[in-house]
């Protein structure tokens, strides 16, 4: 944790939004990993909903804090909407495919519906890293900018 206004200017002056948002991304891809290893290695069902769980809540933070700071942000400070009309959408997407896994929890986690959830998120990080985090990026605010990357790295450990 930074203690003094040098520390926090290293900081923001190292990272960008662009880059701890993509890092983010990668994080929650090793913890879908993880329980997609649990079910195809048969782990007990104990292990494979602790890792569900800890992979849910990664993901809905992340989701979460885009939907009420990043895409607010940006449309506010741009003007525009750019892509997040279609990213929203695709976001309900992922929660329904949440809901849906949990709902069959009980009886063990499906596989195939689990992967299909990991192709649809795979897709829709390959479209957000590619139109929303670079316009963000090009974005002339480096107030807004460096307020931005401050939040992330407090949140998202
Ligand atoms: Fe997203
Ligand atoms: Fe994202």
């Amino acid at each position: 944790m930074p203690n003094t206004a040098r520390d926090l200017r290293d900081i923001t002056s190292e990272l960008n939004v662009e880059n701890l948002l993509e890092d983010d991304h990668q994080r929650i891809d090793q913890m879908y990993q993880d329980v997609l290893d649990a079910l195809i290695n048969q782990k007990p069902p104990m292990s494979q909903h602790l890792l569900f769980k800890l992979f849910k809540s990664a993901l809905l933070r992340h989701l979460h804090w885009e939907e009420k700071v990043l895409f607010p942000m940006y449309i506010e400070f741009s003007g525009k909407q750019g892509s997040i009309p279609q990213l929203h959408l695709q976001h309900k997407e992922i929660m329904d495919y949440l809901t849906e896994l949990e709902e069959d929890l009980s009886k063990g986690l499906e596989k195939s519906a689990f992967e299909l959830l990991g192709q649809y998120l795979a897709h829709h990080n390959e479209f957000e890293e590619k139109s929303l985090y670079p316009a963000f990026e090009a974005l002339d605010s480096k107030e807004l900018k460096d307020k931005l990357v401050l939040a992330i790295s407090r949140g998202f450990k």
